[in-house]
Protein backbone atom coordinates (compact mmCIF):
# COMPACT_ATOMS: atom_id res chain seq x y z
CA UNK A 1 0.00 0.00 0.00
CA UNK A 2 1.37 3.47 -0.98
CA UNK A 3 1.68 5.78 1.76
CA UNK A 4 1.03 9.86 1.61
CA UNK A 5 2.72 11.44 3.95
CA UNK A 6 1.97 15.06 4.58
CA UNK A 7 3.63 16.07 7.59
CA UNK A 8 6.35 18.25 5.92
CA UNK A 9 3.14 19.95 3.96
CA UNK A 10 1.59 22.42 5.91
CA UNK A 11 -0.02 23.26 3.44
CA UNK A 12 -1.50 19.99 2.76
CA UNK A 13 -2.83 18.84 5.68
CA UNK A 14 -6.33 16.95 5.07
CA UNK A 15 -9.53 18.51 5.58
CA UNK A 16 -12.68 16.62 6.30
CA UNK A 17 -14.82 19.11 4.83
CA UNK A 18 -13.29 17.03 1.29
CA UNK A 19 -15.41 14.69 1.74
CA UNK A 20 -18.71 16.00 0.08
CA UNK A 21 -16.90 16.27 -3.25
CA UNK A 22 -14.98 13.39 -2.79
CA UNK A 23 -18.05 11.08 -2.44
CA UNK A 24 -19.37 13.02 -5.50
CA UNK A 25 -16.60 12.43 -7.63
CA UNK A 26 -16.20 8.62 -6.29
CA UNK A 27 -19.53 8.08 -7.78
CA UNK A 28 -18.20 9.58 -10.89
CA UNK A 29 -15.79 7.46 -10.76
CA UNK A 30 -16.91 4.16 -9.50
CA UNK A 31 -20.95 5.11 -11.20
CA UNK A 32 -19.52 6.76 -14.31
CA UNK A 33 -22.06 9.73 -13.63
CA UNK A 34 -19.42 12.50 -14.12
CA UNK A 35 -18.00 14.15 -17.41
CA UNK A 36 -16.45 11.56 -19.86
CA UNK A 37 -17.86 8.60 -18.40
CA UNK A 38 -16.93 7.22 -21.43
CA UNK A 39 -13.46 6.79 -20.73
CA UNK A 40 -13.70 4.77 -17.45
CA UNK A 41 -12.08 1.38 -19.13
CA UNK A 42 -9.47 1.63 -16.85
CA UNK A 43 -11.13 1.46 -13.63
CA UNK A 44 -11.74 -2.79 -13.51
CA UNK A 45 -9.97 -3.37 -16.61
CA UNK A 46 -6.82 -5.42 -14.54
CA UNK A 47 -9.84 -7.42 -13.29
CA UNK A 48 -11.31 -8.80 -16.63
CA UNK A 49 -8.24 -9.42 -18.10
CA UNK A 50 -8.58 -13.02 -19.59
CA UNK A 51 -6.31 -15.71 -19.12
CA UNK A 52 -6.51 -16.58 -23.04
CA UNK A 53 -5.27 -12.64 -23.34
CA UNK A 54 -2.22 -13.22 -21.24
CA UNK A 55 -1.54 -15.86 -23.22
CA UNK A 56 -1.93 -14.33 -26.49
CA UNK A 57 0.71 -11.37 -25.74
CA UNK A 58 3.20 -13.88 -24.01
CA UNK A 59 2.51 -15.89 -27.42
CA UNK A 60 3.53 -13.06 -29.85
CA UNK A 61 6.16 -11.69 -27.94
CA UNK A 62 7.94 -15.09 -27.12
CA UNK A 63 8.16 -15.10 -31.32
CA UNK A 64 9.84 -12.03 -30.94
CA UNK A 65 11.85 -13.32 -28.58
CA UNK A 66 13.38 -16.02 -30.46
CA UNK A 67 13.51 -14.61 -34.26
CA UNK A 68 14.05 -11.23 -33.41
CA UNK A 69 17.24 -8.78 -31.36
CA UNK A 70 14.71 -5.99 -31.43
CA UNK A 71 11.41 -4.26 -30.92
CA UNK A 72 11.04 -0.84 -32.41
CA UNK A 73 7.76 0.36 -30.43
CA UNK A 74 6.16 3.08 -32.37
CA UNK A 75 3.66 5.22 -30.49
CA UNK A 76 3.58 8.98 -28.83
CA UNK A 77 2.22 9.94 -26.18
CA UNK A 78 -0.14 7.21 -23.64
CA UNK A 79 0.50 5.12 -26.82
CA UNK A 80 4.53 4.61 -25.37
CA UNK A 81 5.06 6.39 -22.21
CA UNK A 82 3.36 3.81 -19.80
CA UNK A 83 5.79 0.46 -21.29
CA UNK A 84 9.02 2.58 -21.39
CA UNK A 85 8.30 3.92 -18.07
CA UNK A 86 7.65 0.11 -16.72
CA UNK A 87 10.50 -1.65 -18.25
CA UNK A 88 13.12 0.84 -17.34
CA UNK A 89 11.58 1.29 -13.56
CA UNK A 90 12.17 -2.67 -13.44
CA UNK A 91 14.65 -3.48 -15.73
CA UNK A 92 16.97 -0.51 -15.39
CA UNK A 93 18.63 1.43 -17.79
CA UNK A 94 21.37 -0.90 -18.34
CA UNK A 95 20.01 -4.01 -18.45
CA UNK A 96 21.21 -7.39 -20.70
CA UNK A 97 18.39 -9.08 -23.09
CA UNK A 98 18.23 -10.70 -26.09
CA UNK A 99 15.30 -8.26 -27.40
CA UNK A 100 16.48 -4.70 -27.21
CA UNK A 101 13.68 -2.24 -27.52
CA UNK A 102 13.36 1.07 -29.13
CA UNK A 103 11.52 3.62 -29.70
CA UNK A 104 10.01 5.61 -32.50
CA UNK A 105 7.33 7.52 -34.10
CA UNK A 106 7.47 9.79 -30.48
CA UNK A 107 8.86 12.57 -32.60
CA UNK A 108 8.89 14.15 -35.93
CA UNK A 109 12.93 14.93 -35.66
CA UNK A 110 14.69 13.81 -39.10
CA UNK A 111 17.85 13.48 -37.68
CA UNK A 112 16.93 10.83 -34.73
CA UNK A 113 14.44 9.25 -37.08
CA UNK A 114 17.24 8.62 -39.10
CA UNK A 115 19.74 7.42 -36.74
CA UNK A 116 17.09 4.52 -35.86
CA UNK A 117 16.70 3.60 -39.22
CA UNK A 118 20.24 3.33 -39.85
CA UNK A 119 20.35 1.68 -36.71
CA UNK A 120 18.00 -1.09 -37.61
CA UNK A 121 19.33 -1.92 -41.20
CA UNK A 122 21.67 -4.64 -40.01
CA UNK A 123 18.79 -5.80 -37.26
CA UNK A 124 16.26 -8.57 -36.87
CA UNK A 125 13.76 -6.05 -35.63
CA UNK A 126 9.97 -7.01 -35.48
CA UNK A 127 7.36 -3.41 -35.17
CA UNK A 128 4.64 -2.89 -32.17
CA UNK A 129 2.70 -0.06 -33.45
CA UNK A 130 0.66 1.29 -31.32
CA UNK A 131 -2.05 3.91 -32.24
CA UNK A 132 -5.69 4.11 -30.65
CA UNK A 133 -6.58 6.62 -33.67
CA UNK A 134 -4.88 4.89 -36.12
CA UNK A 135 -4.16 8.36 -37.48
CA UNK A 136 -1.56 10.60 -35.44
CA UNK A 137 1.12 11.71 -37.56
CA UNK A 138 4.46 10.78 -35.56
CA UNK A 139 3.44 6.82 -35.74
CA UNK A 140 2.06 6.83 -38.66
CA UNK A 141 5.00 8.35 -40.36
CA UNK A 142 7.42 6.17 -38.46
CA UNK A 143 5.71 3.01 -39.03
CA UNK A 144 5.85 4.17 -43.34
CA UNK A 145 9.35 4.38 -42.90
CA UNK A 146 10.02 1.31 -40.61
CA UNK A 147 7.82 -1.14 -42.91
CA UNK A 148 9.81 -0.39 -45.85
CA UNK A 149 12.87 -1.30 -44.08
CA UNK A 150 11.28 -3.90 -42.84
CA UNK A 151 10.36 -5.50 -46.34
CA UNK A 152 13.68 -5.18 -47.01
CA UNK A 153 15.23 -7.46 -44.30
CA UNK A 154 12.57 -9.35 -43.98
CA UNK A 155 11.15 -9.80 -47.28
CA UNK A 156 7.65 -8.51 -48.99
CA UNK A 157 5.52 -11.14 -47.42
CA UNK A 158 7.46 -12.20 -44.69
CA UNK A 159 7.90 -9.00 -42.76
CA UNK A 160 4.48 -9.19 -41.81
CA UNK A 161 4.90 -11.91 -39.14
CA UNK A 162 7.05 -9.37 -37.37
CA UNK A 163 4.60 -6.79 -37.24
CA UNK A 164 2.52 -6.57 -34.35
CA UNK A 165 -0.61 -3.54 -34.40
CA UNK A 166 -2.19 -2.16 -31.27
CA UNK A 167 -5.38 -0.06 -32.13
CA UNK A 168 -9.16 0.42 -31.89
CA UNK A 169 -11.10 -3.02 -32.31
CA UNK A 170 -12.69 -1.43 -35.47
CA UNK A 171 -11.91 1.55 -36.39
CA UNK A 172 -9.17 3.37 -37.84
CA UNK A 173 -6.43 3.05 -40.76
CA UNK A 174 -4.36 0.49 -38.17
CA UNK A 175 -6.93 -1.64 -38.17
CA UNK A 176 -7.81 -1.62 -42.34
CA UNK A 177 -3.79 -2.56 -42.57
CA UNK A 178 -4.50 -5.36 -39.79
CA UNK A 179 -7.18 -6.68 -42.06
CA UNK A 180 -5.30 -6.00 -45.37
CA UNK A 181 -1.91 -7.26 -44.72
CA UNK A 182 -3.03 -10.34 -41.52
CA UNK A 183 -0.62 -8.75 -38.97
CA UNK A 184 -0.98 -9.94 -35.44
CA UNK A 185 -3.06 -7.63 -33.55
CA UNK A 186 -4.04 -6.53 -30.05
CA UNK A 187 -7.18 -3.88 -29.19
CA UNK A 188 -7.12 -0.39 -27.18
CA UNK A 189 -11.09 -0.76 -25.68
CA UNK A 190 -12.90 2.20 -26.88
CA UNK A 191 -13.51 3.55 -23.11
CA UNK A 192 -9.63 3.95 -22.39
CA UNK A 193 -7.66 7.02 -23.53
CA UNK A 194 -3.84 6.61 -24.27
CA UNK A 195 -2.78 7.97 -20.46
CA UNK A 196 -5.20 5.27 -18.97
CA UNK A 197 -4.01 2.61 -20.74
CA UNK A 198 -0.75 0.90 -19.59
CA UNK A 199 -2.71 -2.32 -18.03
CA UNK A 200 -3.84 -2.93 -21.90
CA UNK A 201 -1.45 -4.71 -24.66
CA UNK A 202 -0.35 -1.26 -25.05
CA UNK A 203 1.74 -1.76 -21.62
CA UNK A 204 1.72 -5.00 -21.92
CA UNK A 205 3.23 -6.74 -24.81
CA UNK A 206 6.37 -4.54 -24.92
CA UNK A 207 6.64 -4.99 -21.28
CA UNK A 208 6.37 -8.73 -21.84
CA UNK A 209 9.21 -8.52 -25.03
CA UNK A 210 11.42 -7.08 -22.07
CA UNK A 211 10.91 -10.24 -19.73
CA UNK A 212 8.82 -8.19 -17.35
CA UNK A 213 6.09 -10.61 -15.71
CA UNK A 214 2.57 -9.02 -17.11
CA UNK A 215 0.37 -10.84 -15.11
CA UNK A 216 2.77 -9.71 -11.30
CA UNK A 217 1.81 -6.07 -13.04
CA UNK A 218 -1.47 -6.86 -13.16
CA UNK A 219 -1.69 -8.47 -9.86
CA UNK A 220 -0.63 -4.88 -8.07
CA UNK A 221 -3.40 -3.16 -10.67
CA UNK A 222 -6.37 -5.34 -8.55
CA UNK A 223 -4.13 -4.50 -5.27
CA UNK A 224 -4.72 -0.60 -6.57
CA UNK A 225 -8.28 -1.67 -7.56
CA UNK A 226 -8.57 -2.96 -3.53
CA UNK A 227 -6.77 -0.53 -1.69
CA UNK A 228 -8.04 2.66 -3.50
CA UNK A 229 -11.62 2.14 -3.75
CA UNK A 230 -12.83 3.19 -0.46
CA UNK A 231 -15.27 6.20 -0.87
CA UNK A 232 -14.00 7.65 2.77
CA UNK A 233 -11.45 10.35 2.13
CA UNK A 234 -9.35 9.45 5.79
CA UNK A 235 -8.88 5.47 4.23
CA UNK A 236 -8.03 5.89 0.08
CA UNK A 237 -4.50 7.03 -0.23
CA UNK A 238 -5.25 8.14 -3.43
CA UNK A 239 -8.07 10.53 -2.60
CA UNK A 240 -5.81 11.69 0.05
CA UNK A 241 -2.65 13.03 -2.45
CA UNK A 242 -5.30 14.27 -5.04
CA UNK A 243 -6.71 16.46 -1.77
CA UNK A 244 -3.56 17.52 -1.49
CA UNK A 245 -2.58 18.46 -4.25
CA UNK A 246 -5.73 20.72 -4.46
CA UNK A 247 -4.78 22.23 -1.23
CA UNK A 248 -1.42 23.45 -2.31
CA UNK A 249 -3.61 24.45 -5.71
CA UNK A 250 -5.70 26.66 -3.30
CA UNK A 251 -2.91 27.81 -1.53
CA UNK A 252 -1.27 29.10 -4.85
CA UNK A 253 1.06 26.52 -5.31
CA UNK A 254 0.62 26.09 -9.53
CA UNK A 255 3.81 24.07 -9.75
CA UNK A 256 4.17 20.46 -8.54
CA UNK A 257 7.62 18.89 -9.12
CA UNK A 258 7.36 14.73 -9.19
CA UNK A 259 10.85 14.12 -7.49
CA UNK A 260 12.48 10.47 -7.84
CA UNK A 261 15.61 9.51 -6.55
CA UNK A 262 17.17 6.78 -9.30
CA UNK A 263 17.79 7.38 -13.18
CA UNK A 264 16.13 4.20 -13.74
CA UNK A 265 12.67 6.01 -12.51
CA UNK A 266 13.07 9.34 -15.20
CA UNK A 267 10.44 7.71 -17.66
CA UNK A 268 8.25 6.93 -14.72
CA UNK A 269 8.30 10.80 -14.42
CA UNK A 270 7.75 11.47 -17.57
CA UNK A 271 4.65 9.18 -17.83
CA UNK A 272 3.32 10.82 -14.30
CA UNK A 273 3.87 14.56 -16.52
CA UNK A 274 1.63 13.51 -19.27
CA UNK A 275 -0.78 11.50 -16.83
CA UNK A 276 -1.13 14.74 -15.44
CA UNK A 277 -0.62 17.73 -17.65
CA UNK A 278 -3.16 16.39 -20.22
CA UNK A 279 -5.64 15.10 -17.56
CA UNK A 280 -5.53 18.64 -16.00
CA UNK A 281 -4.40 21.21 -17.54
CA UNK A 282 -7.74 22.41 -19.25
CA UNK A 283 -10.15 25.77 -19.24
CA UNK A 284 -6.98 28.08 -17.78
CA UNK A 285 -6.45 25.94 -14.67
CA UNK A 286 -4.59 22.98 -13.48
CA UNK A 287 -1.18 22.52 -11.67
CA UNK A 288 1.66 22.55 -14.05
CA UNK A 289 3.50 19.32 -13.58
CA UNK A 290 7.28 19.41 -13.65
CA UNK A 291 9.71 16.39 -12.87
CA UNK A 292 13.22 16.40 -10.58
CA UNK A 293 15.36 13.81 -10.60
CA UNK A 294 17.74 13.89 -7.26
CA UNK A 295 20.48 14.25 -6.45
CA UNK A 296 21.20 14.68 -10.02
CA UNK A 297 19.55 17.60 -10.51
CA UNK A 298 20.33 19.03 -6.61
CA UNK A 299 22.74 20.18 -9.04
CA UNK A 300 21.03 22.32 -10.96
CA UNK A 301 17.63 22.45 -10.07
CA UNK A 302 18.57 22.44 -5.81
CA UNK A 303 19.03 25.94 -6.00
CA UNK A 304 15.77 26.79 -6.84
CA UNK A 305 14.24 24.33 -4.92
CA UNK A 306 15.80 25.50 -2.12
CA UNK A 307 15.47 29.32 -2.78
CA UNK A 308 13.80 30.21 -5.73
CA UNK A 309 9.82 31.91 -6.25
CA UNK A 310 7.69 30.57 -4.16
CA UNK A 311 5.17 29.09 -6.54
CA UNK A 312 5.40 25.18 -6.34
CA UNK A 313 5.15 22.38 -4.26
CA UNK A 314 7.42 18.97 -3.88
CA UNK A 315 5.92 15.08 -4.10
CA UNK A 316 8.81 12.97 -3.30
CA UNK A 317 8.71 9.22 -4.25
CA UNK A 318 10.49 6.93 -1.92
CA UNK A 319 10.98 3.26 -1.47
CA UNK A 320 11.74 1.63 2.08
CA UNK A 321 14.38 -0.80 -0.29
CA UNK A 322 16.22 -0.60 -3.01
CA UNK A 323 16.32 -2.96 -6.13
CA UNK A 324 20.02 -2.91 -6.00
CA UNK A 325 22.93 -2.02 -3.90
CA UNK A 326 26.73 -1.50 -3.96
CA UNK A 327 29.38 -1.47 -0.99
CA UNK A 328 30.99 1.65 -0.63
CA UNK A 329 34.64 0.09 -0.06
CA UNK A 330 36.95 0.90 2.73
CA UNK A 331 40.61 1.68 1.57
CA UNK A 332 44.01 1.82 3.20
CA UNK A 333 44.73 4.99 1.54
CA UNK A 334 42.07 7.34 1.95
CA UNK A 335 43.35 10.66 0.24
CA UNK A 336 39.48 11.30 -0.88
CA UNK A 337 38.62 11.36 2.86
CA UNK A 338 36.22 8.87 2.31
CA UNK A 339 36.90 6.31 4.39
CA UNK A 340 33.69 7.38 7.09
CA UNK A 341 31.78 5.65 4.60
CA UNK A 342 33.65 2.98 3.75
CA UNK A 343 32.15 -0.44 3.78
CA UNK A 344 28.20 1.55 4.00
CA UNK A 345 25.82 0.68 1.40
CA UNK A 346 25.63 3.30 -1.18
CA UNK A 347 21.67 3.22 -0.30
CA UNK A 348 22.83 4.81 3.28
CA UNK A 349 24.22 7.62 1.32
CA UNK A 350 20.66 8.08 -1.13
CA UNK A 351 18.72 7.88 1.99
CA UNK A 352 20.49 10.29 3.54
CA UNK A 353 20.51 12.52 0.85
CA UNK A 354 16.84 12.01 0.53
CA UNK A 355 16.07 13.11 4.33
CA UNK A 356 18.07 16.25 4.17
CA UNK A 357 16.45 17.31 1.22
CA UNK A 358 13.12 17.31 2.49
CA UNK A 359 13.77 18.86 5.31
CA UNK A 360 16.33 21.66 3.95
CA UNK A 361 13.34 22.61 1.14
CA UNK A 362 10.71 22.05 4.12
CA UNK A 363 12.54 23.58 7.29
CA UNK A 364 14.65 26.08 5.85
CA UNK A 365 12.91 26.64 2.26
CA UNK A 366 9.49 26.42 3.69
CA UNK A 367 8.47 24.77 1.00
CA UNK A 368 5.31 22.12 0.94
CA UNK A 369 6.88 18.09 0.07
CA UNK A 370 4.10 15.88 -0.09
CA UNK A 371 5.76 12.44 0.10
CA UNK A 372 4.72 9.23 -1.46
CA UNK A 373 6.22 5.98 0.37
CA UNK A 374 6.29 2.78 -1.18
CA UNK A 375 7.69 -0.17 0.39
CA UNK A 376 9.78 -1.01 -2.56
CA UNK A 377 9.47 -1.21 -5.70
CA UNK A 378 8.63 -4.61 -7.48
CA UNK A 379 6.75 -5.43 -10.82
CA UNK A 380 3.99 -6.01 -8.85
CA UNK A 381 4.15 -2.46 -6.67
CA UNK A 382 4.88 -0.98 -9.75
CA UNK A 383 1.39 -1.95 -11.02
CA UNK A 384 -0.13 -0.59 -7.61
CA UNK A 385 1.85 2.83 -8.04
CA UNK A 386 0.12 3.53 -11.79
CA UNK A 387 -3.46 2.65 -10.24
CA UNK A 388 -3.01 4.86 -7.68
CA UNK A 389 -1.53 7.78 -9.89
CA UNK A 390 -4.55 6.90 -12.27
CA UNK A 391 -7.28 7.10 -9.38
CA UNK A 392 -5.07 10.35 -8.27
CA UNK A 393 -5.20 12.34 -11.11
CA UNK A 394 -9.06 11.25 -12.01
CA UNK A 395 -10.17 12.29 -8.64
CA UNK A 396 -7.61 15.50 -9.05
CA UNK A 397 -9.23 16.62 -12.00
CA UNK A 398 -12.83 16.35 -10.78
CA UNK A 399 -11.97 18.30 -7.87
CA UNK A 400 -11.21 21.28 -10.30
CA UNK A 401 -13.91 20.46 -12.59
CA UNK A 402 -12.13 19.44 -14.95
CA UNK A 403 -13.18 16.48 -17.66
CA UNK A 404 -9.72 14.24 -16.79
CA UNK A 405 -10.12 12.55 -19.73
CA UNK A 406 -10.11 14.52 -22.86
CA UNK A 407 -7.13 16.41 -24.34
CA UNK A 408 -9.16 19.09 -26.84
CA UNK A 409 -5.65 21.06 -26.70
CA UNK A 410 -3.64 18.06 -27.97
CA UNK A 411 -6.32 17.75 -30.78
CA UNK A 412 -6.11 21.29 -31.97
CA UNK A 413 -2.23 21.03 -32.86
CA UNK A 414 -3.06 17.33 -34.41
CA UNK A 415 -5.49 19.41 -36.67
CA UNK A 416 -3.77 22.54 -37.37
CA UNK A 417 -0.40 20.41 -38.33
CA UNK A 418 -2.31 17.93 -40.85
CA UNK A 419 -4.15 21.37 -42.21
CA UNK A 420 -0.49 22.71 -43.34
CA UNK A 421 0.70 19.77 -44.46
CA UNK A 422 -2.11 18.94 -46.87
CA UNK A 423 -2.13 22.09 -48.79
O1 LIG B 1 -3.22 10.10 -23.73
C1 LIG B 1 -3.60 10.31 -24.88
O2 LIG B 1 -4.78 10.09 -25.21
C2 LIG B 1 -2.64 10.82 -25.93
O3 LIG B 1 -1.39 11.08 -25.41
C3 LIG B 1 -2.51 9.79 -27.04
O4 LIG B 1 -2.05 8.59 -26.48
C4 LIG B 1 -1.52 10.27 -28.12
O5 LIG B 1 -1.93 11.51 -28.64
C5 LIG B 1 -1.41 9.24 -29.24
O6 LIG B 1 -2.65 8.99 -29.80
P1 LIG B 1 -2.92 7.67 -30.60
O7 LIG B 1 -2.84 6.53 -29.66
O8 LIG B 1 -4.31 7.83 -31.17
O9 LIG B 1 -1.90 7.60 -31.68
Amino acid sequence: MIKVNVSRAPKARIAKSYQEDVSRIHNYIHNKTGEGNDFLGWVNYPQELMDYEFKKIKTIANKVIKDCDTLVVIGIGGSYLGPKAAIEAINGLFYESKVKIIYLGNTLSPTYTAQVLKYLENKKFAINVISKSGSTLESSIAFRLVKELAMKIWGPKRYAKYVIVTTDAKKGSLRKMVDAEGYDSFIIPGDIGGRYSVFTPVGLFPMAVAGLDIEEFINGAKDGIVNYSNENILENEAYKYAVARNLLYKANKKVEFFITYEPHFVSLAEWWKQLFGESEGKNGGGILPASLNFTTDLHSMGQFCQDGSDLFFETSLVFGSYQEDVIIPKTLVNIDNLNYLGNKPLSYANDVAIEATIDAHFQNGNRNNIVLEMPKMTTRSLGELFYFLMMSCACSAYLLKINPFNQPGVEIYKSKMKEILKK
